[in-house]
């Protein structure tokens, strides 16, 4: 079987999920045979799509596919998808080091480079990022070139804001956010982001933004480090084609052309640990503080022990309990 072929029938089918399509206009549209269309669909079916047929209306893919593919997260995104180069590969050390070869490669224009599985994950602080196979979603989003140069952590709280709204958009799920970036569940870490940059050697500038995101959906087994903080989404009647493409339409469009004041009430409505008591370390020392408020650039403002008010511009806290 063309792998060309099957591609172009997958897009076809992406594009009309839920409907039936006669295999006479596919054949026609793609200018292939119908015996060309059957032979694709056959294909898919083995890779495990599910795809019905009947005489009179036509192959249909099946709402229920949650499958991810390149013609799925198109399809998914719509008009968002034009001028946006969609690469998916079933296994990669990291989607964030994939999106910096191939910005190194010198590549044109925006990007979203996911994964089925990672099998060297990146989290903040040089920490691993679990991602197993198909239980999650796994992608980097590569903005090349970037309108402005990042300020702060702004670039990567608009991202969890971009995560957040998704996932209320799709589903009956309510996270919520914890400063900086990591996106809470049931009081539980659902989902992880890391932007970086790559900058040009020659002029010293940022060359490119690449903001990585990693949601696990249905990941019930944790390494034992994680294990009584880290979740899963759970949630039904969602693919995760719809899913990377909604948070990547929201990366695209808040961090393109970036201004923190766009999503700040939405992420102080969402951050969990405002009005809470927390921890932090600075140089070494554990600080004790009450997280107060969101600066204008999403930096953190606390009021210390001694009463004192201090801005957080990175780093990471934790919910005091006691
Ligand atoms: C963290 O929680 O510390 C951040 C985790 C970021 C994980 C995502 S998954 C896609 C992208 N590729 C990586 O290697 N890391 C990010």
């Amino acid at each position: 079987m063309n792998g060309m072929t099957k591609d172009k029938v997958l897009e076809f089918l992406e594009f009309n999920k839920g409907r039936p399509v006669s295999g006479q206009l596919m054949a026609q549209k793609l200018s292939i045979s119908r015996n060309a269309v059957w032979k694709a669909v056959r294909s898919l079916r083995q890779e495990g799509y599910s795809i019905s047929s009947a005489t009179n209306s036509g192959y249909m893919l099946l709402p229920d596919n949650d499958i991810i593919s390149e013609q799925g997260i198109a399809a998914a995104m719509g008009e968002k998808s034009a001028g946006l180069v969609i690469k998916y590969l079933p296994s990669v050390d990291s989607t964030n080091n994939e999106a910096k070869r191939i910005a190194a490669g010198k590549a044109p224009g925006n990007m979203l480079v996911c994964a089925g599985e990672q099998t060297a994950g990146r989290g903040r602080l040089g920490r691993e990022f679990y991602s197993p196979a198909d239980t999650g979603i796994y992608f980097s989003v590569l903005i090349n070139p970037p309108a402005q140069a990042p300020v702060g952590v702004g670039i990567t709280t608009a991202a969890a804001v971009s995560v957040v709204k998704a996932i209320e958009k799709l589903t009956d799920k309510k996270p919520l956010i914890k400063w900086v970036n990591d996106v809470y569940l049931d009081g539980k870490k659902i989902c992880g982001i890391l932007s970086e940059a790559v900058t040009d050697v020659e002029s010293g500038s940022i060359s490119s933004i690449i903001v990585g995101i990693g949601v696990n959906i249905s990941t019930s087994e944790f390494p034992q480090e994680i294990e009584s903080t880290a979740s899963s989404l759970f949630a039904q009647n969602v693919s995760k084609n719809e899913l990377i493409a909604e948070i990547a339409k929201g990366v695209l469009d808040y961090c393109t052309d970036f201004d923190f004041s766009r999503v700040r009430e939405y992420y102080k409505a969402h951050c969990f640990i405002l009005g809470r008591k927390i921890k932090y370390t600075v140089r070494g020392s554990v600080k004790c503080a009450v997280a107060e408020d969101i600066g204008e650039s999403g930096e953190l403002i606390v009021r210390t022990e001694s009463g004192e008010m201090q801005t957080l511009a990175s780093g990471e806290i934790s919910v005091r309990t006691d």
